[in-house]
């Protein structure tokens, strides 16, 4: 979906579908410097990070193993509240392998922090984490985020894997929307 298929519900573009490209492929670039001549299992959280993991691990020019999470965050309306449940796990034993946590979004990063220590608990050789956008709050977390898109205002933002009531994940930039929408 293009903007302006959905024109007048995006308030501003903030992420190009160029942009977010380009970015991607650096940050590929850096995980294949960083991890060579290691074996890699890059673990997407679903559902937001689908087109990340997508496009991320293309611009990769190695071979990597892909799995998948799917969590829930309990909490109030909008807000995480870092507790978490699994709703799938992991098809993979993680053991002394290295896992590469990729993320659409780190808002409060309550769930990353969970996350994290849950698969640090599995006994992995190593877990780092990547995530397109950050939030502002995100960067006052302990948990520290090895590669980093871009670092948003703190904003309600959709596309590129992220909805608002499942819908606009599907478009292909990251926009914030227009009030009139979500009031
Ligand atoms: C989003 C995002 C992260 C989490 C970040 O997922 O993909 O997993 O919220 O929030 P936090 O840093 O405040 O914990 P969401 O729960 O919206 O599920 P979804 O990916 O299925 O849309």
């Amino acid at each position: 979906m293009d903007p302006q298929d959905v024109d007048g519900d995006l308030e501003t573009i903030l992420l190009s579908e160029e942009e977010i490209q380009r970015r991607l492929a650096e940050m590929a670039a850096d995980i294949e410097k960083d991890y060579e001549g290691k074996d890699l299992l890059v673990l997407g959280v679903l559902k937001g990070a689908v087109m990340v993991m997508a496009d991320l691990t293309r611009h990769l020019s190695r071979h990597v193993e892909q799995d998948w999470m799917a969590v829930s965050s309990y909490g109030s309306g909008t807000r995480s509240s870092g507790v978490v449940r699994i709703i799938k796990d992991l098809d993979t034993d993680i053991t002394d392998r290295h896992v590469l946590v990729v993320e659409d979004i780190i808002d409060t990063g309550l769930t990353l922090s969970w996350l994290v220590s849950n698969l640090r608990s599995r006994g992995p050789a190593s877990v780092e984490i990547c995530t397109l956008l950050r939030k502002p709050e995100a960067a006052k977390t302990s948990v520290k985020v090895n590669y980093v898109g871009f670092d948003i205002p703190n904003s309600f933002v959709v596309g590129y894997g992220l909805d608002f009531n499942e819908k606009y994940r599907n478009l292909r930039v990251v926009a914030t929307l227009a009030p009139h929408v979500y009031a």
